[in-house]
């Protein structure tokens, strides 16, 4: 039999992200609206009397009074690099004191230093760290999270980080979508095993590249855990014609293409992610108006990642002017070892400050987009049959998120109706928050 898995009832605002960017309500907004999930999908959504009428919250398992709040859909933090080990934060100090990212790459630390800490990480660290960071995403409303691999760049360490993104996924509440990325920097010799490369350094990036292609892709493939193929086609990282060989090896065993495109200089990823029919063209710093306009005519997602920009002290990506020229933006935190911040809210604010976002519009970005990103068009959105993902907000409205920089306003997050954040629900409560889940539940409930 169907079960009244929540209602969620009296809220001053619920968000249902599915208005158009650049229109009059991109938030597609209801005031004084409810939400009924039967079975852990949105069965209903309208003003709170009818919902209610049709579907009780006294006979919902949970019962969420959102008087004076706003109902958000959980966020899709769509670009992560969240499943690494070690510690960079003096590298934060090092780039506040002028150092710049590229030299701290050139000079072995960066994305080689994570490296060297990732590969000596125990399976159970790898996955505990994954599983702290995914506690902070849900805490901040976030319900379903890509995380990349690419902090192995050997084959043996690029499949654990693919096994503890899996594992991670089952333990906790918050999706996981795993993506491959062995081409996330080219090795350094002085990393490697004795006798792997031959003489100089660095490797040579074409070697390299063969050994992503040849043994890294068909043992990820085997082993049947990503999803998606990134590579990050930037200066200092891999050319285009490397990039393309990466992603066309991985799209013919079934990997979707990314790309890690124009972030630190233009180098061509992003025509490149046109190209290859990429699922999303990540950071885009650097991208031209004809680079918008090829990721637009071959469908592809632009996401950016304000707080990386932010963290560089680098300038933004042109939001403002990707959504005028009818690109359905994405925006996500780009959470690493670089870029500590695990707040799509934080990001949500860059957004709306740095790059010209209205708030309305950053919420699909970081929702309906998001999912975009991902090829899960049913998720970031509240709608009829929608998995109900859900955060309530302690404020009356979404434009809170943005306005309140560097302060969380998510109160309860619902993952497919069952309460995994926050303590005020109500109801018969037939089973704990977060059921099923061994990770994540913020609280018990009010019975
Ligand atoms: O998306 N740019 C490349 N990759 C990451 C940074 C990874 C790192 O510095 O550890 C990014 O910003
Ligand atoms: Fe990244």
């Amino acid at each position: 039999m169907a079960e009244l898995t929540a209602v969620v009832h009296g809220a001053a605002e619920v968000a249902t992200a599915t208005g158009e960017l650049g229109g009059d309500d991109p938030a597609g907004l209801r005031s004084d609206a409810a939400v009924a999930i039967v079975d852990g999908a949105v069965a209903a959504v309208g003003p709170t009397e009818e919902v209610t009428r049709e579907y009780s919250p006294e006979n919902a398992a949970y019962a969420v009074d959102a008087s004076g709040r706003a109902v958000i859909p959980g966020y899709v933090d769509s670009h992560t690099h969240a499943c690494f080990a070690g510690d960079r934060s003096d590298e934060f100090e090092a780039k506040l004191r002028g150092t710049t990212y590229g030299e701290l790459l050139a000079g072995g630390g960066g994305i080689h230093r994570t490296v060297r800490a990732t590969r000596a990480a125990s399976d159970d660290e790898l996955l505990g760290n994954l599983l702290d960071h995914l506690d902070v995403m849900v805490a901040h409303g976030t319900t379903t999270v890509e995380v990349k691999s690419g902090y192995g760049l050997d084959t043996e360490t690029e499949l654990r980080m693919l096994d503890a993104i899996d594992r991670a996924d089952d333990r906790h509440p918050v999706d996981v979508v795993p993506t491959f990325m062995g081409a996330h920097a080219v090795p350094r010799e002085a990393d490697e095993p004795e006798g792997r490369y031959g003489e100089g350094d660095p490797v040579n990036a074409d070697d390299y590249v063969e050994r992503v292609v040849d043994e890294q892709i068909p043992a990820v493939v085997d082993q049947g855990v990503a999803e998606f193929c990134d590579v990050f086609c930037d200066e200092g990282a891999f050319t285009v014609e490397q990039s393309r060989r990466v992603l066309r090896a991985g799209a013919e065993r079934g990997l979707t293409p990314k790309v890690h495109a124009e972030e630190l200089a233009h180098r061509g990823g992003a025509k490149l992610a046109a190209e290859v029919g990429a699922a999303s063209a990540d950071h885009l710093l650097h991208a031209t108006d004809e680079d918008v306009a090829a990721l637009v005519d071959a469908d592809v997602t632009p996401v950016l990642l304000p707080g990386t920009a932010f963290g560089l002290g680098a300038d933004y990506a042109d939001g403002r002017g990707m959504v005028d020229a009818g690109a359905p933006v994405a925006v996500a935190t780009d959470f690493n070892p670089n870029c500590h911040s695990q707040s799509m809210g934080f990001a949500s604010a860059l957004a709306c400050v740095e790059m010209g976002l209205t708030p309305a519009e950053a919420l699909v970005a970081c929702t309906r987009n998001g999912a975009r990103a991902l090829d899960r068009p049913d998720l970031g959105v509240v709608r009829e049959g929608a998995p109900a993902d859900l955060a309530v907000l302690d404020a009356p409205s979404h434009v809170h998120v943005p306005y309140s920089y560097g302060v969380n306003r998510v109160a309860t997050v619902l993952k497919e109706g069952r309460p995994v954040v926050g303590p005020e629900w109500t109801g018969e409560a037939s089973g704990d928050p977060g059921d099923g889940a061994e990770r994540g539940g913020g609280g018990e409930p009010d019975v």
